[in-house]
């Protein structure tokens, strides 16, 4: 069961502590709805096509072949084959990316955007033939568990980088303090697997738009299972039986995750 949580909005000297610039109207920087401030409601959505939608080890994407109804390329240098989104978050991506750019002198690169719920499975199935599927659930998701199959998630890292270092980069640095900006959240931050049910990934932004990343922020919350109030996803449910089978024509590499 999902449960529903309301949230006072933010005040403006919370807001100047993040930096927004004074004078600028709340409404700017969160989706308040009607015309006072009044109170915003973040809930978990089920609808795989909402910003909002909670993706983990207990919620499954539904139906779990799900796929997005459009897809584009951004306009940001991207590596390999997986290089479409969601154009919401494609939009917001190269907002992101310009930004980082300019920042910090080093182009910031997609790695990995949306993935078939086959190509998942078969990312998946791969890294449980090398690392053994104990390990491979703590870095990589099941079929039909991935925020990939969204079309919101980007895996990024600084150019000349593999993404695995992409925490350490000065890009790594401004994307942790600033992708809320934009709508993102560093959705596997460490310290978290027993919320998260995943090891720490500084390169795997989520897309949940720029209300609920300002959230975020603005609360003591670090993971959306958190800021949604549903609970910890460390396991999979015991009847979940892994993988079935969803073997993809695409052939999966090691080079995403
Ligand atoms: N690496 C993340 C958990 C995924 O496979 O979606
Ligand atoms: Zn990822």
């Amino acid at each position: 069961m999902l449960r529903r949580i309301c949230v006072t909005a933010v005040t403006t000297t919370a807001l100047a502590g993040l930096g927004v610039a004074a004078g600028t109207s709340a409404q700017a920087v969160l989706p308040v709805p009607g015309p006072s401030l009044g109170e915003v409601t973040f809930a978990a959505a089920d609808d795989p096509a909402h910003p909002w939608v909670l993706v983990n080890k207990t919620h499954p994407i539904t139906p779990r072949d799900w796929a997005p109804q459009r897809l584009v390329r951004p306009d940001v240098a991207a590596l390999g084959a997986h290089d479409r989104l969601r154009p919401v978050a494609a939009r917001a991506l190269e907002q992101l990316a310009a930004a980082s750019e300019r920042a910090t002198g080093h182009e910031l690169v997609l790695v990995s955007g949306y993935r078939s719920a086959a190509y998942q499975g078969d990312l998946y199935d791969r890294y449980v033939a090398s690392h053994g599927r104990r390990e491979a659930d703590t870095f990589s998701a099941r079929s039909g568990h991935s925020e990939h199959q969204t079309g919101l998630a980007a895996d990024v890292t600084e150019a000349g980088t593999p993404f695995t270092r992409f925490g350490g980069t000065e890009s790594g640095r401004w994307v942790r303090e600033h992708a809320w900006r934009y709508g993102f959240v560093v959705r596997y931050p460490a310290g978290e697997r027993a919320v998260t049910g995943y090891a720490p990934e500084p390169w795997h932004l989520r897309y949940v738009g720029v209300g609920l990343a300002s959230h975020l922020r603005l609360s003591d919350a670090t993971t959306l299972e958190e800021a949604l109030g549903t609970g910890p996803a460390p396991d999979y449910p015991a009847d979940d039986a892994g993988p079935d089978g969803s073997e993809g024509p695409e052939k999966a590499d090691r080079s995403a995750r």
